[in-house]
């Protein structure tokens, strides 16, 4: 269940979450506001875990903290029993912060800087993935320093640049041309042993690990090495990380390849279906397929511990945006629908536009509904939150609920022209709780200095 399936409509034909009318709550803390559900962010934890557990016995199941940092949230995953994945300092920061003891912790990323690994080894993490050579040798070298010997994985890339013939659209292929950017993770596959080899002669460091993200295809990457290692230098690979990257439903990812399809599609009469969800493949079914990867695949060695380290899973349907329109016009044929909160809240991933459902809050089952743009307050184009939505007769006025904010706003929105917004909490008796202040313009300003 997520917050959708939570929502009610109430009197006046407005909508509550847990018998909270939301219309009332932007009356309370103003909009934006971000609305949190506390049910359905451990139902979503829950069932992840539950997931893998039910096909695999050793599994952790680590929480990527940068998906969504704030306190409250990351505390609950903790007192459930999750794991927690860093990405830098300040990952780590908000960890033990959140009450997650070091050998809860794993650290990954493609930047850890000497001052990062020395707190990581203060720490005393469980795991620190490795990314590059020179990484490797400088972790040694300080944790020879600290007097300390830390157990470390290697990030696996499994990117190989592709033919400029793979590539279907422009912007494809630019990025065969100038960087194939996925490929700066980790280790290339054609060095994966060397770097093993190298790693299990470093005094101070002890290979327990190995990793790759996302998680599609990561056990037939990972396992032809984990078995070579294991053959040719004794290594016993006890964590298997798949990495994250388990597609949540939440938001939909549209890139140029299907904008010019859809509108294709409409050119010849047929419906756009930008807001037809996209297909959810059953999280039960995807660990089941990733464990018998796994086991097909371990060619007799003993079972590892299994690392998962999901994000957008957990939090992205359990939370929400609320917006108010500030005012709906007609231009160029289209109708657009200003709210107060856009891409400075919810950003979209890289490469890709991110649609976000979107539902009228004050008029929850309206009729005549018409097909519109909406989008953000910022003065760039991309400032769209979604674009032909089917809402009931917008006017000023009405508060808007986006769906699928729960993940990468909170930690990823900017104070870019508005300061930024609060977020509450609510649990399944409807208590509501702050969980982030409201930013002032004082707030923006804190750190600057008058010259
Ligand atoms: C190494 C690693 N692990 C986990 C995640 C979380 O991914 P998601 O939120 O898509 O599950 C990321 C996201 O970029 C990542 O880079």
């Amino acid at each position: 269940m997520t917050l959708r399936d939570y929502l009610v409509t109430g009197e006046g034909n407005r909508l509550t979450l847990h018998g909270v009318d939301l219309v009332d709550l932007c009356s309370k803390y103003g909009t934006p506001l971000f609305v949190f559900d506390e049910k359905s962010l451990v139902e979503n934890f829950e069932r992840f875990r539950g997931a893998f557990e039910n096909v695999y016995s050793k599994i952790m199941v680590c929480y990527s903290i940068k998906t969504n940092n704030n306190l409250a949230i990351c505390k609950i995953l903790r007192e459930r029993g999750a794991y927690a994945e860093v990405a830098s300092e300040l990952d780590l920061y908000v960890a033990k912060k959140a009450g997650f003891s070091g050998d809860h912790v794993i650290y990954d990323g493609p930047y850890k800087p000497r001052d990062a690994l020395r707190k990581a080894l203060e720490e005393e993490v469980l795991l620190i993935n490795v990314e590059s050579f020179s990484e490797m040798e400088r972790f040694n070298q300080i944790a020879g320093k600290m007097g300390v010997k830390q157990a470390i994985g290697l990030r696996i890339s499994p990117f190989r640049r592709r033919s400029f013939s793979a590539y279907t659209s422009l912007s494809g292929l630019i990025e065969a041309a100038y960087c194939n950017h996925g490929c700066r993770f980790g280790f290339p596959l054609e060095d994966a042993y060397s770097a093993f080899k190298r790693a299990v002669k470093l005094e101070n460091l002890s290979v327990e690990g190995i990793i790759t993200h996302p998680y599609r295809g990561a056990a037939n990457t990972l396992l032809p090495i984990v078995r070579e290692v294991h053959e040719r230098l004794g290594i016993e690979v006890k964590y298997l990380d798949l990495g994250g990257g388990f597609y949540s439903g939440a938001t939909r990812f549209v890139g140029s390849k299907e904008l010019i399809w859809d509108l294709l599609r409409q050119k010849v009469g047929f419906k756009s279906k930008l807001n037809e969800g996209q297909s959810i493949v059953e999280i039960e079914s995807v660990a089941k397929s990733v464990i018998d990867k796994v086991r097909q695949n371990l060619g007799g060695l003993p079972e590892p511990t299994i690392v998962v380290e999901p994000g957008r899973f957990i939090v992205a349907s359990a939370g929400a945006l609320l917006v108010r329109v500030d005012h709906v016009k007609s231009a160029g044929g289209f109708k657009w629908v200003m709210v107060d909160g856009g891409t400075n809240l919810v950003p979209h991933s890289f490469g890709y536009m991110e649609f976000h459902d979107v539902m009228s809050a004050n008029k929850a089952s309206g009729s005549q509904e018409e097909l519109v743009n909406v989008v953000g307050p910022l003065l760039y184009s991309e400032d769209i939150v979604t674009l032909k939505a089917r809402l009931p007769n917008v006017s000023e006025g009405d508060i808007l609920l986006v769906f699928g904010c729960g993940a990468y706003t909170l930690s990823k929105s900017t104070q870019f022209l508005h300061p930024r917004p609060p977020a509450v909490l609510l649990d399944s008796k409807g208590e509501v709780r702050v969980i982030r202040e409201k930013e002032t313009f004082e707030d923006v300003l804190d750190k600057d200095k008058d010259v």
